[in-house]
């Protein structure tokens, strides 16, 4: 079973029209729960409209600074962003998650690299922990952020991201691109190919860099996780997380009834579901509690093993191909193929 907690909200503040910060206060017991790596998130869980809604948020604050902050962009029709923005009050309290995910960088004081970063609207959010974490505790190390967006004012964290590079001219970069605005210092257009291949010849053609982070659309992280291979990328060293998922269609292979074996927390279960339809949302529905946040394929909460049978992912940006070959799967995003499928959250 996930371990929910009760948050304060300590701090509400706009970032800009559409995009908020909260922070929380974190009583001294829970700490050590909520200790975090830069790069993860925490899961905010609220019943709106008699349903119990949960949403990942990237930590925006740097671990040291004991802070627990997330940003929470408005989404049109998105009810828990909605809500947040329109309801959710400094003082009140909520149910949380502690931090989880694996796109995560952790300097230390004796770090040298150089690491470059690229970001897109929100997706910023776990890159500024990061950039934060870098700057304050690795005193060595460098970074450059390429940060796209559609114009200055729909910017989020651009005063922050403008006192880091006035405090730190040496160590941290910024080239912004925007897609709608023309602005002196940055560069009109999105993040692309194109765009990319001109900035890494112009700007960087000297500059070694040692990790690639990126965090944004998808369309945006194929891309890049081509084009970096120019500029010195490789599967070892570029690191991404996908923001704004785009949700895919079951395949029409995928018909009929399946029988499920689900170990959670010791204890077994067997029912039947369809296949057609997530494995995640079978087990929800028996009102059992298997662990998940965005049901989206993008926070890999929801890894088990598949012990027998097979099943197959609508999507899978996550699981490397050797974690997919011992039998991880995402269950929000996984399909039953087999007649007798088991799965096991508890041996991940
Ligand atoms: S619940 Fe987030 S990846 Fe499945």
């Amino acid at each position: 079973m996930q371990p929910e907690y009760s948050l304060k909200v300590t701090h509400k503040a706009q970032l800009t029209k559409n995009a908020l910060v909260l922070q929380f206060e974190m009583p001294e017991e829970l700490a050590r729960q909520f200790q975090f790596i830069p790069g993860q998130y925490i899961t905010l869980v609220q019943e709106i409209n008699s349903q119990e809604i949960r949403r990942s948020y990237s930590l925006c604050s740097a671990p040291r600074a004991q802070e627990w902050a997330v940003a929470i962009k408005r989404v049109d029709q998105g009810v828990f962003s909605n809500w947040a923005h329109d309801k959710l009050s400094v003082g009140d309290t909520i149910k949380v998650l502690p931090p989880e995910g694996r796109f995560i960088l952790q300097p230390d004081a004796a770090d040298q690299s150089h690491y470059m970063a690229f970001a897109a609207g929100s997706g910023i959010t776990p890159i500024m922990s990061m950039i934060r974490s870098v700057l304050t505790q690795a005193p060595h190390a460098k970074f450059t952020l390429v940060y796209g967006n559609q114009n200055k004012a729909e910017t989020m964290f651009a005063e922050d991201l403008a006192d880091l590079k006035n405090t730190y001219p040496d160590r941290f970069s910024l080239v912004s691109f925007y897609s709608r605005e023309t602005l002196e210092g940055a560069r009109f257009g999105r993040i692309e190919a194109s765009t990319v291949r001109h900035l890494m010849k112009q700007e960087y053609a000297d500059t070694k860099f040692d990790q690639f982070f990126l965090c944004g659309p998808e369309a945006m992280i194929v891309v890049l996780k081509e084009v970096l291979q120019e500029f010195g990328g490789t599967s070892t060293n570029i690191h991404y997380e996908l923001f704004f998922s785009v949700a895919q269609e079951p395949t029409e292979s995928a018909q009929g009834q399946s029988t499920l074996r689900v170990v959670l927390d010791g204890v077994t279960d067997t029912f039947v579901i369809n296949k057609d339809a997530p494995i995640l949302d079978a087990v929800l529905a028996k009102d059992l509690d298997p662990p998940y946040s965005c049901q989206g394929g993008v926070c890999s909460s929801c890894i088990a093993r598949v012990t027998e049978g097979k099943a197959t992912m609508i999507k899978n940006q996550i699981l490397t191909d050797s974690e997919v070959a011992e039998g991880l799967i995402l269950t929000c995003q996984a399909l039953a193929e087999s007649d007798v499928i088991s799965i096991d959250y508890d041996n991940v």
